[in-house]
């Protein structure tokens, strides 16, 4: 099948403005753009629906009608149940409250286990239940290769653990763990999991039931969406963990975890994604009728098969580049398309070189200095990341290795 280039640029209208026509774009990991859905939606709630939603006044009502539109048709995408579905304003503060949830319901010397590849945003709130008594055991990547090999999980199990966090894949390493292993691994010994997918939701918003992980975060700002966190909290552990947010509210799962009010607009725009994603699908495949979760599994297959192709060129390149280290797998197959490399020259200046040329790139630990203090690098000094998605041409990719060849 073809993956059809004109038709995924043209959904997004930041291709249209001059910066976006000119800028090979490759800090997509950081934040992606917005599909035309997505802004549709938005400007719409501003312009149409701005009141207190759910009351029966028309613009209310059909402001409260997008908000639980967006829920449902994310959830239905995500094969769960509606209720399992919450928004919060970001991933780092939904673990944030994830954290007080287990605070409250772990006991003195039961355990849970973080690891050193995550993003801080999954790894320092959970460190902190050490202040509570919890034993906080860490599951250590390998120095070289900066995986985390499932043995060491097993070695760390036992019947103290409750809770095991890890990513999907490293906003640094980009390794795609194999989540459902990891996750029947921990349920054997019965612990709880909860999932770091923000770098890899990008690249395919996973069905849970194929994962079967208790707790799957992500963030639609890197998802073609407005800045909002999503969590899926399975209902089992939901109607466990205790209330966090107003006490009236604890019957309802999805407003368990979230004790801020959500920002209406953005929750009812991430409608828009689904929107966007099913485009994709009608573009790409015939059969229309069937369920939304295999339209997302159709689409996650199209997004990452794009992605490995493009992928593979950039990987040549740095492989021969003496004075440049790929950290994680050099295979297309086993990661996400976010190349951090390590270079002799300093990434900052890398990348305000590459800037001059109207390439986007970051310089920078991206917040995942425990990463990259685990393989033994600065983390002051960071790496050069290089990140990007499906909507990248080929041609973004040429300019980026002619660039890099000329400045290196
Ligand atoms: C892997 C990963 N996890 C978590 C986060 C934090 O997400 P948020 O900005 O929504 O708090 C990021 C942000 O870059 C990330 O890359």
């Amino acid at each position: 099948m073809t993956f059809d280039f004109e038709f995924v640029r043209a959904q997004f209208p930041a291709f249209e403005t001059d910066d976006g026509r000119q800028m090979a774009f490759f800090e997509n990991a950081g934040g992606s753009y917005a599909c035309g859905a997505v802004i549709d939606r938005l400007h719409r709630f501003y312009r149409e629906r701005k009141m207190q939603p759910y009351w029966p006044a028309r613009p209310s009502k059909l402001g409260g009608e997008e908000m639980d539109e967006a829920r449902q048709r994310l959830s239905s995408w995500m094969g769960i149940e509606q209720e399992e579905l919450s928004f919060g304003p970001s991933t780092t503060q939904n673990t944030y409250v994830l954290s007080q949830a287990f605070r409250q319901m772990l006991r003195p010397g039961e355990a849970i286990i973080v690891t050193n590849q995550d993003h801080e945003a999954n790894s320092g709130p959970w460190r902190r239940l050490a202040e509570a008594g919890i034993d906080v055991r860490e599951w250590g990547i390998d120095k070289e290769t900066g995986r985390l090999d499932p043995q060491g999980l097993i070695n760390l199990l036992d019947d103290k653990v409750r809770l095991v966090c890890f990513p999907h894949c490293s906003n640094i390493i980009a390794d795609i763990n194999p989540v459902a292993d990891i996750v029947a691994i921990a349920k054997e010994a019965g612990a709880y999991t909860c999932v770091d997918g923000v770098s890899y939701a990008p690249h395919g918003i996973p069905h849970m039931d194929e994962l079967g992980a208790d707790i799957y975060l992500f963030s639609t700002y890197k998802t073609y969406g407005p800045h909002q966190g999503i969590m899926v909290i399975r209902r089992e552990l939901g109607e466990k963990l205790p209330n966090q947010g107003h006490h009236f509210n604890a019957g309802a799962l999805y407003k368990r975890f979230t004790p801020a009010g959500p920002d209406h607009a953005q929750v009812a725009a991430c409608a828009g994604i689904v929107d966007y994603f099913e485009a994709l699908y009608d573009r790409h495949f015939k059969d229309s009728t069937v369920p939304l979760f295999d339209k997302g599994k159709a689409v996650h297959k199209l997004l990452r098969s794009r992605e490995e192709a493009l992928m593979q060129p950039l990987l040549d390149y740095i492989k021969d580049k003496n004075s440049l280290r790929l950290l994680g797998p050099g295979v297309a197959e086993e990661r996400a398309p976010t190349l951090s490399v390590t270079t002799q020259i300093p990434p900052q200046d890398i990348s305000e070189r590459l800037a001059a040329r109207q390439i986007a790139v970051g310089g920078d630990n991206f917040y995942g200095q425990r990463p990259i203090e685990a393989m033994g690098l600065d983390a002051q000094v960071g790496v050069l990341r290089m990140s990007f998605v499906h909507y990248t041409s080929e041609n973004d990719i040429a300019r980026l290795i002619q660039a890099l060849d000329d400045i290196l």
